[in-house]
């Protein structure tokens, strides 16, 4: 699927097919094209769409008529037109087609170009089943012609790098956790540093014992697969500091010792969703050239139970100093989270921002709509709640009061693991800020938001758009 800008009218296409948007209750200039509408008894509800043939007044093969809806049309119904302009196109094999701009309350032509390419090339991700072709589908969508008065060839072109991240992040997130492992993470990275020439680093087992991580190196005690920290660097903003990603890379959680009940026990290969997302965003940020400073590390391990792994009632020495009472093997994703933090230090960090799937809690809390967002500096939380309204990826802020820092108390280490039944996301995140002292830090709980359950199963690429969006909004 390619993107093109045009300047030419929708009716002066001559292609495939000519969308035609129409909002609720307005009367068509093109009488013929109103006739048609009014004889499919089309209403124009947001989304409805109608296949018609060739129509008077329109060079095209055909035309597709778009309901809007009422007007003004907002940002989020403009995602559902979107979606219904894409799966119609999918429905009737439309080859190439030219969609005209239109008014979105509050934003500008640039945003709507970016967010047609991304959402549009986004829809057409196909899922790969392992050891089979990609079926050809109906995906036989060529050319996308965007109508504008401007060069929107930059906009389109960020859009399309957002879903080229998103399409990593989904791939890695929906392969099965057999083959998609540490050491298989850690090849995909060194692939996307030589695609861009990027700097990466792979610390193996024993670098990792050397730096003193073995919160880190409890959790894949039990697995027979090696632990590995992978480091990304792009290096585009001159002297700046970096930005550093850090995303939770647990291949597959079973819990450990703590083993989870057997029920969707699947759906814990998505555990390596913040890992996925912080490449996925790096991948974006490179193909577009961004000039700015962007670091991303992935601490991934596999949590199995095993004669070797951890136990709880475990202490364990951070690489931080701070010692950890290992109370249950399952909150495993702060035990790998705050080495990796502790590590981000040598970077000299503008920021820090970890993404996890780090608790059960933040779906109960915020369902699968926002992600948890948590921070120790206002500023930050408050870019990425920005950022996530713009690239509709959005982040919904939750406390870090001392008093729920009190319920990590260990009789026996500096902490404990896990704070209780009450505020989970809360709590995990109170463990972070015990390692993120040194510099402003914010993390995001998207245990929520990484993937679909039920018949959708399946990764969404999120939050690639928030990061992506964050980072380019430092530019
Ligand atoms: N990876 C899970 C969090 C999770 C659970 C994500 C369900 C998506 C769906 C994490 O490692 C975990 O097991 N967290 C525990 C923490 C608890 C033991 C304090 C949880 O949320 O139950
Ligand atoms: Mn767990
Ligand atoms: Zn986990």
């Amino acid at each position: 699927m390619e993107f093109f800008v045009t300047h030419q009218a929708a009716d002066h296409y001559s292609g495939d097919c000519s969308v035609a948007f129409v909002y609720k209750d307005t009367t068509n200039e093109n009488r013929i094209l109103q006739g048609l509408l009014e004889l499919h008894r089309f209403e124009a509800s947001l989304g409805e769409t109608l296949m018609l043939g060739k129509v008077e007044g329109y060079k095209s093969k055909r035309v597709l008529a778009i309901g809007l809806g009422e007007s003004p049309l907002t940002q989020k119904n403009y995602v559902k037109v979107l979606k219904s302009l894409s799966s119609a196109m999918v429905d009737t094999k439309v080859k190439n087609v030219v969609i005209p701009s239109l008014e979105v309350e509050g934003y500008d032509d640039s945003w709507l170009q970016m967010t047609t390419a991304r959402v549009l090339k986004n829809e057409s991700y196909q899922i790969k089943k392992v050891g089979l072709e990609v079926e050809k589908k109906a995906i036989v969508l060529e050319a996308v012609n965007l109508h504008s008065e401007n060069n929107g060839v930059t906009e389109i072109s960020k859009g399309v790098a957002i879903a080229n991240g998103m399409a990593l992040a989904r791939e890695l997130g929906d392969l099965p956790p057999n083959i998609c492992t540490p050491t298989y993470i850690a090849e995909r990275a060194q692939l996307l540093a030589s695609t861009y020439k990027l700097k990466c680093e792979v610390l193996e087992e024993s670098d990792m014992e050397a730096l003193g991580m073995n919160s880190l190196l409890s959790v894949s005690l039990g697995s027979s697969q090696p632990a590995k920290l992978i480091s990304l660097s792009y290096s585009n903003g001159g002297k700046e500091d970096p930005i550093v990603l850090v995303g939770k890379g647990v291949t597959f959680d079973s819990g450990g010792i703590s083993l989870k009940p057997g029920s969707g026990m699947d759906e814990m290969k998505y555990d390596m969703c913040g890992a996925a997302s912080v490449l996925g965003t790096m991948s974006a940020v490179a193909e577009m050239g961004l000039k700015v400073n962007l670091t991303v590390v992935v601490p991934t391990v596999e949590n199995m139970p095993a004669h070797n792994a951890s136990r709880p009632g475990d202490v364990v020495k951070s690489m931080s100093g701070q010692t950890i009472e290992i109370l249950n093997t399952d909150a495993e994703g702060r035990l790998i989270l705050c080495d990796a933090l502790t590590y981000c230090e040598k970077f000299n960090p503008k920021v820090v921002i970890d993404i996890a799937t780090l608790t059960g809690a933040v779906i109960v809390a915020l369902g699968k709509h926002h992600s948890g967002v948590m921070s120790n500096d206002q500023n930050l939380a408050d870019s990425l709640k920005n950022s996530g309204v713009s690239s509709m990826d959005t982040v919904w802020q939750l406390p870090l009061d001392d008093e729920y820092d009190e319920l990590l108390k260990s009789n026996f280490a500096d902490m404990a693991n896990i704070g209780g039944r009450e505020a989970g996301t809360v709590t995990a995140a109170c463990f972070l800020a015990r390692y993120t002292k040194n510099y402003s830090w914010a993390h995001i709980d998207i245990a929520g938001t990484a993937w679909l359950g039920g018949s959708k199963k399946g990764a969404t690429g999120r939050p690639v758009p928030l990061l992506t969006q964050y980072v380019m909004d430092q530019v």
